[in-house]
């Protein structure tokens, strides 16, 4: 992989964990199963090819109004998810962090991520990035209203907000823009992920679904990426 350049940070929207059990006549929390044991394996590949963060999108905002029965087993799946990675943070070295309003969550998940995030705080390996409960638009919205009240407490004069600390009330404080977004699952669009982060990212879309998403695939994403020429407007 030494030709290729390889992305720093890789943002992944993991669909088609529904259609991929549907079409093996299983429930969809078996394609949701198997869709975190695909991440898992992902996480460890792209840190074998020097990805420095890796965020997942794997619940958004309007995934609430999915039926109750797949937002609970959704639920119970997340669960199980961070007791893994909390058995196995010595072992891994990923540093984690969750993005989205995790207040919505149960007090038990909230406390899970907590523990999480603290325990793999001084890692240095892999950043994994998990979205949760994130939608854009809501992370947005909620930068602004921080950057109101720290006017109101007049901490700062509107005058002085800069593109800096409006980035800084963002979910995503401290970790630099994805330079590739993945989708798995045939959709070609971006479903209120990162609408911020992503101005110059390039997009590669893979009509697998999620849980058929291999190395091969991962490898063949970052290929795609090494021919872009990136621009950034300014040429
Ligand atoms: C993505 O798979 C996982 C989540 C949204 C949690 P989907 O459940 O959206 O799968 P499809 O798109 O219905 O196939
Ligand atoms: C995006 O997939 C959200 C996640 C992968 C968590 P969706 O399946 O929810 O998106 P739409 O509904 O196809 O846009
Ligand atoms: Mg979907």
């Amino acid at each position: 992989m030494s030709e290729l350049k390889i992305p720093k940070h890789i943002a992944i929207i993991m669909d088609g964990n529904g259609r991929w059990a549907d079409k093996r006549f299983l429930p969809k929390k078996a394609g949701h199963r198997k869709g975190a044991d695909v991440l898992e394996n992902i996480l460890r590949c792209s840190n074998k090819f020097g990805v420095k963060y890796l965020s997942a999108y794997a619940f958004s905002t309007e995934n609430w109004n999915r039926p109750q029965d797949e937002v609970n087993d959704l639920m119970d799946l997340l669960d199980n998810y961070l007791d893994r990675y909390i058995e196995k943070c010595d072992e891994n070295g990923l540093k984690i962090k969750c993005i989205g309003d995790i207040s919505k969550l149960s007090d038990a998940l909230q406390k899970k991520i907590l523990k999480l995030e603290a325990l793999t705080e001084k890692k240095n390996g892999l950043n994994f990035i998990i979205a949760l409960n994130y939608g854009a638009r809501d992370e947005i919205f909620r930068a602004v209203k921080k950057i109101l009240n720290m006017v109101l407490d007049k901490k700062i004069l509107p005058n002085e907000i800069t593109k800096s600390i409006f980035e800084s009330c963002l979910d995503t404080k401290n970790i630099p823009d994805p330079d590739l977004l993945i989708r798995t699952g045939g959709e070609m669009r971006i479903s209120n992920f990162l609408l911020w982060q992503c101005a110059y990212t390039e997009f590669y879309f893979c009509d697998k679904f999620w849980p058929d998403f291999n190395e091969n695939d991962l490898e063949d994403a970052i290929k795609n990426f090494s021919m872009r020429q990136r621009r950034f407007g300014s040429r």
